[in-house]
């Protein structure tokens, strides 16, 4: 049996989990039921990072020990996972006792090789970072990355010479394609490299930091703390082997987010190079959970707690959300909106009406037993044929960690079935005796492709399914029963009187209000998204319009544009733009419309699209100071009242800049021209 071995990063234990931390572990739980279903030995590993100075200043405010401090807040993690439904194999903390030794063991190892040394060192210390600036990276005196305070420190550390590995990490890096996932995250970290690598301060004086692992060759310092927690991927696992007795590293795969892809691909493999270990083969970044357009933190006030959503709506249609709305790689805004338009479109409508459709008649006309299929048609073995094709793909795409991908490609399968139930119609063909063959077959047939869509949805709603396929009259087995073989004969049991997924009732039951935003302006209630356009094609229509794809990050959809005459369609493909998001989507011509892209015009009705180039897709724009609230739905008239206009080449609303955190919205349009 093939061995398989995942990580999660190591959180920081003083922060509360939030929707970022869970999606990671959860990503790592479903790679890792979908290697178990494909028959992997399978070894998942998370767990708490738990040295520093902001966890000996926590414990310091609460007035305990830091120890004492850890051992009860990563419990919060533990408590989440299982809320979560993760199954772990091992839950690591850098505090235990094997960890610290293991960390000590490495010091002594590259001590000894000459890979380190001291030196004095001076800089610009951030408490809140835990490491030095260069004056020129300093932003107004600040840290540039959080912003906060900075002290002049001049010590003796201790250095790692990482930059002497400089070389032979670009070189792996560019022999191994496949290290990096996504492949632009690989690009990134090589642009990096093109700058000379310096060597990494992995000490901390104990006069300013106890709380960490005592060098060995100098107790006076403790390891810095990104050094000590790194080397759990490997600490975690050295007494632990497969099945079959090979050793678990190196790991198949580390899952991280992509703000800690440069201590993972630089610091983590240069320190593996230099400890003579082998590298894991692949670190897989992916993007972050963005809240109103920023990346969900605790200390940017957007931090999402998942609980409330896991109580309301159940922890399995929290997994498929998060599974589904983020591409790996992009970022995805989570919205109560996209949460609840997600599961009820694919939970409720498809999934669940296919399933009600399915047993309700088989309950009512076959004595509650999946009937025989007599009478084998040409559209009864299309379904077959797309079901098993459907099997093969998503194996395949779960295997390369394509799970969004994956989940859609299930998905399509269950409209299929829903498309095959109008189609035959057996609410129309158990009415007439002579039928009865095709109503058979039809039900038989729509039974055993939802029994193998719910079987691959397994790793992603493991409650669910169980429910589901119970209705079904079978069990979840595996991956021996993802072959077409209908249970005829078995018996249905009945399911919820509600549906296995009832609907969300909008307005009643939203939970966790998003934080409150005072709107003095109808500037505010515009959800104003930068978007790429994916597709252009004419509307067989309307000669003015276009009918666009567009890709708002976490949401593909469908506009039509009257760009016709001012733009070419190689003026619009891949190209960056902004939609007016939450206008009340509108037909045009039979073709739906969600939303509106903004122009600007250049001459008597020829346009220019607003261009947001510097602003990540999916951003949330605002106008200014104005902080954007919008509203669910708006109609043209609300927008009527924000009149927007270009001003030396930006969009402005009345003296309010149109942009995200600084970064201007532009428009090639004259001074004056109006932008809709
Ligand atoms: N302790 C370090 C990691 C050490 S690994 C040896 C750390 N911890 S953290 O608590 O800040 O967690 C970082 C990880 O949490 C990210 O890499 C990512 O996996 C997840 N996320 C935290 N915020 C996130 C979002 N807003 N969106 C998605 N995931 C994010 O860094």
């Amino acid at each position: 049996m093939k061995s398989f071995y995942l990580t999660t990063p190591l959180y920081y234990v003083n922060d509360a989990p939030h929707i970022g931390h869970a999606y990671t572990t959860l990503l790592g739980d479903v790679i890792n039921r979908y290697h178990k279903l494909l028959g992997f030995d399978c070894f998942l590993m998370t767990g708490t990072d738990e040295h520093g100075q902001k966890v000996q200043q926590a414990a310091a405010k609460r007035n305990v020990s830091p120890q004492q401090h850890v051992d009860e807040y990563n419990l919060h993690f533990k408590e989440l996972w299982t809320q979560l439904g993760v199954k772990y194999d091992k839950f690591i903390r850098t505090t235990d006792e094997a960890h610290k030794a293991y960390v000590r063991q490495s010091l002594i190892k590259l001590w000894d090789k000459g890979e380190i040394y001291s030196k004095d060192y001076s800089g610009w210390y951030s408490v809140s970072e835990e490491r030095f600036f260069d004056e020129s990276e300093l932003v107004d005196g600040k840290d540039p990355i959080g912003g906060k305070a900075v002290e002049w420190l001049e010590e003796k550390n201790y250095f790692f010479k990482m930059s002497a590995y400089q070389e032979r990490l670009i070189q792996y890096l560019e022999e191994n394609p496949e290290f990096i996932v996504p492949d632009f995250r690989k690009n990134e970290v090589l642009g990096f490299l093109r700058q000379p690598l310096q060597d990494l301060c992995i000490s901390r004086p104990k006069s300013r930091l106890e709380w960490g692992i005592p060098l060995p060759f100098d107790e006076d310092y403790v390891t810095y703390v990104w050094f000590d927690a790194l080397l759990n991927y490997v600490s975690g696992v050295v007494d632990k082997t497969s099945t079959e007795g090979e050793a678990r590293w190196p790991a198949d795969y580390h899952l991280i987010g992509k703000d800690i892809l440069t201590t993972h691909s630089v610091y983590w493999t240069t320190m593996l190079m230099a400890l003579e270990i082998p590298l894991p083969k692949h670190i897989l970044a992916h993007g972050w959970w963005l809240n109103g357009g920023a990346k969900m933190s605790k200390s940017s006030g957007t931090a999402i707690n998942p609980i409330p959503y896991i109580e309301a709506f159940g922890v399995d249609s929290f997994r498929y959300y998060v599974m589904r709305d983020m591409v790996l790689g992009q970022d995805a805004s989570f919205t109560d909106e996209a949460y609840f338009r997600r599961l009820n479109s694919d939970l409720s409508n498809d999934l669940g009406n296919g399933l009600n459709r399915v047993t309700k008649l088989i309950l009512t006309h076959c004595e509650g037993r999946i009937p025989e299929a007599k009478l084998w048609e040409a559209h009864d073995e299309d379904l077959k044929t797309l079901a098993q094709q459907t099997v093969a793909k998503v194996l395949d795409m779960m295997e390369s960690i394509k799970i969004s991908q994956g989940i859609e490609e299930i998905m399509g399968l269950v409209r299929a079935v829903n498309k095959y139930l109008e189609i035959r119609a057996p609410w129309k063909l158990v009415k007439n005796p002579d039928l009865l063959p095709v109503f058979h077959t039809t039900l038989c047939a729509a039974a055993e492709a939802l029994r193998l869509a719910f079987t691959l949805l397994e790793p992603i709603m493991p409650e669910k399914v169980a429910a589901g396929l119970a209705m079904l009259g079978t069990t979840f087995g595996g991956k021996e029963s993802l072959v077409w073989n209908p249970n005829e004969g078995a018996e249905l049991k009945p399911g919820p009187q509600q549906g296995l997924f009832p609907r969300i009732l909008v307005e009643k039951e939203k939970p966790a209000p998003s934080p409150a935003v005072e709107v003095t302006s109808p500037a505010q209630l515009l959800e104003l998204r930068v978007v790429e356009i994916t597709q252009v094609e004419e509307h067989p229509e309307a000669e003015a319009l276009y009918i666009l794809q567009v890709n708002l990050g976490n949401e593909q959809r469908q506009v039509c544009a009257g760009l016709r005459k001012s733009l070419a369609p190689t003026d619009l493909l891949n190209k960056k733009a902004v939609l007016l998001a939450n206008l009340k989507p509108a037909k045009l011509r039979g073709q739906i419309s969600q939303g509106m892209l903004l122009a600007g015009e250049i001459s008597e009705g020829r346009l220019t699209l607003a261009n947001p180039s510097e602003i990540a897709v999916g951003s949330l724009l605002s106008a200014g100071d104005l902080k954007a609230a919008p509203k669910s739905q708006i109609k043209i008239t609300d927008f009527d009242k924000v009149p927007l206009q270009v001003k030396e080449g930006k969009v402005y609303f009345e003296d309010q800049l149109i942009g995200f955190e600084g970064k201007p919205l532009l428009c090639a349009a004259p001074d004056g021209a109006e932008v809709r």
